[in-house]
């Protein structure tokens, strides 16, 4: 049964007649147009649909749309700003950190996530909290360098 579910989506208060039931990743996808979150393995296991809600990363396959209302969800289409990349989408580009793509803005949301945390992450502290998002291209290593990358802009006065 549809009920209204609302929430705060990159930035923009929302209000949703859905059923509270409905995985975030096809109202986000399918309802709303919002298609940066992709559908990998659909059990919550690759990160390819990952987002931000409450600064915290999750699983948009895994997560209801119920279990968001009043919360803050962040997808890839909310990080840049005024058509200006953010510096963790400047430094994929620039280090070339992805090759098919799929994992590209799950991999950015989850970087996004430590870099609210920590301004310098070691690549240790990197390879860890982003262990569970998957790249099947083998971008691993370019993926690191990139977070390592934008993390020394954003404290260089980017955002
Ligand atoms: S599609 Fe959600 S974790 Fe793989
Ligand atoms: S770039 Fe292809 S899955 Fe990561």
């Amino acid at each position: 049964m549809k009920q209204a579910v609302a929430f705060t989506l990159n930035g923009k208060r929302r209000s949703l007649a859905v059923d509270s039931e409905r995985p975030l990743i096809w109202v986000l996808r399918g309802d709303l147009g919002l298609t940066g979150a992709k559908f990998g393995c659909g059990a919550g296991i690759c990160g390819a649909c990952t987002v931000l809600v409450g600064g915290q990363p999750v699983r948009s396959c895994a997560t209801r749309i119920g279990e968001v209302a009043g919360k803050r969800v962040l997808t890839i289409e909310g990080l840049e700003k005024n058509g200006k990349l953010h510096p963790l989408q400047e430094a994929f580009v620039r280090e070339r950190a992805f090759q098919c793509g799929f994992c590209t803005s799950g991999m950015i949301l989850s970087a996004y996530a430590i870099l609210l945390k920590t301004q310098s992450p070691s690549p240790a502290e990197i390879v860890r909290q982003m262990d569970d998002n998957l790249c099947r291209c083998g971008s691993h290593l370019r993926i690191v360098r990139a977070v390592q990358a934008a993390a020394g802009l954003m404290r260089g006065g980017g955002r």
